[in-house]
């Protein structure tokens, strides 16, 4: 047996632990974003104090930390206390009113949301949590269809600190203003990492993925380097799989360029986001888009009503801004001899946000 163990043990694998090149992996320190940290604390400070806390909108581009420096944040509150209790929704998944309130239900715990509606599942969870105090994240939130729930939570809950996570800054401006003058947020904006900052957080996580001295520096410095050019540091950790994978391939003890230059090829064969994770109907929508880019968005939605489609065309419209807004499709203004219209062109730009 000792033969096999000293097998396991050996070199044989590059990879110390290759869960800490997941992206929702939480390392102990987030580092270069403390300022930032900072400014999500002193919104929660108030509610130490019974107070009402203050509200945050996060705002910056894929890839830049947004998500794991509040998670960060929720997990030094609950080393803390237990008075303050921290929710996170992704709305990328919990995207309307009722899908929201119900997730929410069920991380108090509460079972009994079947058959129920909105109102009357809020009803319940309000008195929940008038109990204690709350810090919501709602992360991902341009991706929710309707946020009637910002304003029940604004209007029900006494204590609580709202955190809004998105990547765009413009989203604000555009919420209702009932909702704008009772969340009255600040702004705490994710700037891109620079080339030092890119280094230093894939060196960290090199040393939590790896066994030592298994990167050729040239190899390493070719992904840092890419990685600050993209700006997302999910495109690293992807490049630091791929490339230790590749030398285990090849039986090599060592990371080299050539094994980053490998998955670099794959990177670049990436196309924009994958559509997988995407409900049916949008891409039903998207694969009608592919075959008529170029299309006005009347004759888009005609084509996509006889193929079956069932939405409405304000439905279809929304859609559409919704793909734009995930880099999918471009929309154009254009002038014609009816009127103004889009034209809607698929976005062939290579892109490498979530995968
Ligand atoms: N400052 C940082 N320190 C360590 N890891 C980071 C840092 N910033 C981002 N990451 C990692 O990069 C990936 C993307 O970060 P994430 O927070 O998901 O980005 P965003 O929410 O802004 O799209 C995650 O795996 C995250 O752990
Ligand atoms: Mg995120």
């Amino acid at each position: 047996m000792s033969l096999f163990k000293d097998m396991l043990h050996s070199d044989e694998t590059l990879f110390k632990n290759e869960i800490a090149l997941s992206y929702d992996f939480i390392p102990k320190l987030v580092p270069y974003r403390e300022q930032q940290q900072r400014h999500m604390a002193l919104c929660i400070k108030p509610l130490f104090n019974d107070m009402n806390g203050r509200n945050l909108i996060i705002h910056g581009p894929p890839g830049v930390g947004k998500t794991v420096a509040c998670k960060h944040v929720i997990k030094e509150l609950e080393e803390e206390t237990d008075d303050i209790i921290p929710l996170y929704v992704n709305c990328w998944q919990k995207n309307t009113t009722y899908k929201v309130i119900c997730e929410i239900a069920e991380l108090l715990d509460y079972k009994f949301i079947h058959n129920k509606k909105t109102d009357e599942i809020f009803d319940i969870v309000k008195k929940m949590m008038n109990k204690k105090a709350f810090v919501l994240i709602f992360d991902e939130v341009d991706k929710l269809e309707d946020y009637d729930f910002l304003y029940m939570l604004l209007e029900s809950i006494y204590k609580k600190s709202i955190f809004l996570i998105t990547n765009y800054k413009e989203w604000a401006t555009n919420l209702d203003s009932r909702v704008k003058s009772r969340l009255v947020p600040e702004m705490c904006e994710f700037r891109p990492y620079s080339k030092q900052e890119t280094h230093g957080i894939l060196d960290q996580r090199i040393s939590y993925a790896f066994h030592d001295n298994v990167w050729e520096d040239d190899a390493f410095t070719l992904i840092a380097d890419r990685t600050a050019k993209l700006g997302d540091i999910r495109t690293g950790l992807y490049l630091l799989k791929e490339a230790g994978i590749t030398a285990e391939e090849k039986a090599s003890r060592r990371i080299t360029k050539e094994h980053v230059e490998a998955a670099l090829t794959k990177l670049d064969n990436f196309s924009i986001k994958p559509s997988d994770n995407l409900e049916d109907d949008t891409k039903f929508i998207l694969d009608i888009i592919s075959e008529n880019s170029g299309e006005k968005i009347g004759d888009l939605f005609k084509i996509y009503q006889n193929r079956g489609g069932e939405r409405s065309y304000k439905s279809f419209q929304r859609k559409m801004k919704k793909l734009e807004q995930d880099k999918f499709v471009i929309l154009e203004k254009s002038q014609g001899i009816g009127g103004n219209t889009t034209i809607v062109k698929k976005n062939t730009v290579k892109r490498l946000t979530e995968f």
